[in-house]
C-alpha cells in the first residue's frame, strides 16, 4: 500500500518514511484519543486536485474539539504541508490521512500532560470497494454489531477509537463472505456502513439517515446531496429507516470518500432492485465522477 511514499509530514517537519514513528506508550494508543481525516486528491483536468480539503479541515477541527486536542498548526499551514507533501512526492491522485492524537507523556486516562502531535501522509489508493463494485455494486450484511449511541461519544466526527466498532463490523461482514456491512443504530433503525454513510431510493426520491441517528456527518454525503438536488430529485436527509426497508428499497447506495459511490446490490442476501446499479445511483455516480473528471467547481477543489 505504501509503495512510493517517502516521506510523512509530521509536527511541522517532514521525516523519511521508516522514521515516521511515535513511541509505544503514546496515549492515542492506549485509548484511541486521535482524531482524522481521509481526503481524496484527484488527477483532474485541471491536474491534481483535493476534493473538498476546506471541508475536510473543517471537520478535522472540529473532531478535535470535544477531546481538548489542541492543533498546534493553522488550517493555512496543514493546507501548505499538504500541498507541499504531495508535490514532492510526485502523487497525481493520492489518498491523504491527517492525523491529530495525543502522544506520549503519561498513562492515566487524562491526557492534560501528554503532547498533541499532528501528522500528515499521503500514498497512492484505488477504489475502496473495488473496481468492480462501482459498476456491479457490493454485497452487504446487516451486522450484529450496533453504532454507538452519540450519547455515549460523538459519533458525528471522526475519532480514531470509534472505529473498532466499523473494524468489528467490517470484519463481521467479510468473515460471512459479504463486502461490506451495514451497521444499525442503538434504537435498531440504519445508522451507515462501517466507513461509509448510506442511500436509500423509492419512488425516485432520496432517503439518508439524518445526524441524529448516530452517523458521521460525512462529506461525500453532502456532496451526493447536492447533485442529486441539482439533478431535479428530492432528498430527505433526516430520515429514519429501518431494516426493513433495506430490503424492499428500489436502490441502495454507499457514500464515503474511500468508497466513493458505491451502489449495493444486495442486503442480508435479498437482491436489491434488480440486484446490480439502479438508474438513481447512476445518475448520482455519474454526477460524481463528472464533477472529479473535470475538476472545474472552484469551490470544491484545492489544486495542487
Ligand atoms: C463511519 C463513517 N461514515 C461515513 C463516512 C463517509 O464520510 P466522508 O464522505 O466524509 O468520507 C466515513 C468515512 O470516513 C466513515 O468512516
Amino acid at each position: 500500500m505504501f509503495e512510493g511514499t517517502d516521506r510523512v509530514w509530521m509536527d511541522g517537519e517532514f521525516v523519511d518514511f521508516e522514521d515516521a514513528n511515535v513511541h509505544v506508550l503514546t496515549h492515542a494508543l492506549h485509548y484511541g484519543t486521535g482524531v482524522f481525516e481521509g481526503v481524496r486528491c484527484y488527477d483532474t483536468e485541471q491536474g491534481p486536485a483535493i476534493f473538498r480539503w476546506e471541508e475536510h479541515l473543517d471537520r478535522l477541527y472540529a473532531s478535535a474539539k470535544p477531546y481538548d486536542l489542541d492543533i498546534e498548526f493553522t488550517k493555512e499551514e496543514l493546507t501548505d504541508a499538504t500541498v507541499e507533501l504531495i508535490r514532492s512526492e510526485g502523487f497525481e491522485s493520492c489518498y491523504i490521512r491527517p492525523i491529530v492524537f495525543y502522544g506520549f507523556d503519561s498513562l492515566g486516562v487524562s491526557p492534560r500532560t501528554c503532547p498533541t502531535e499532528t501528522v500528515i501522509a499521503a500514498w497512492p489508493w484505488g477504489a475502496y470497494l473495488g473496481e468492480e463494485a462501482l459498476e456491479e455494486g457490493v454485497d452487504v450484511m446487516v451486522s450484529s454489531w450496533r453504532k454507538h449511541a452519540s450519547s455515549q461519544i460523538p459519533t458525528n466526527i471522526k475519532t480514531t477509537g470509534l472505529y473498532v466498532n466499523s473494524m468489528l463490523a467490517g470484519e463481521e461482514a467479510r468473515s460471512n463472505g459479504y463486502t461490506e456491512a451495514i451497521v444499525l443504530n442503538k434504537e435498531g433503525n440504519v445508522a451507515e456502513g462501517p466507513g461509509e454513510n448510506i442511500f436509500l431510493v423509492r419512488d425516485d426520491e432520496i432517503y439518508t439517515p439524518g445526524m441524529a441517528e448516530s452517523i458521521l456527518g460525512g462529506i461525500t454525503r453532502q456532496t451526493a446531496i447536492t447533485l442529486a438536488e441539482e439533478l431535479g430529485y428530492t432528498v430527505h436527509d433526516e430520515a429514519t429507516i429501518s431494516r426493513g426497508e433495506l430490503y424492499t428499497a428500489d436502490e441502495l447506495f454507499f457514500t464515503g470518500t474511500a468508497a466513493e459511490v458505491t451502489p449495493i446490490r444486495s442486503v442480508d442476501d435479498n437482491e436489491i432492485g434488480e440486484g446490480t446499479k439502479g438508474p438513481v445511483t447512476d445518475d448520482i455516480q455519474s454526477a460524481f465522477f463528472d464533477v472529479i473528471d473535470a475538476g472545474e467547481r472552484e469551490e470544491w477543489f484545492k489544486y495542487v
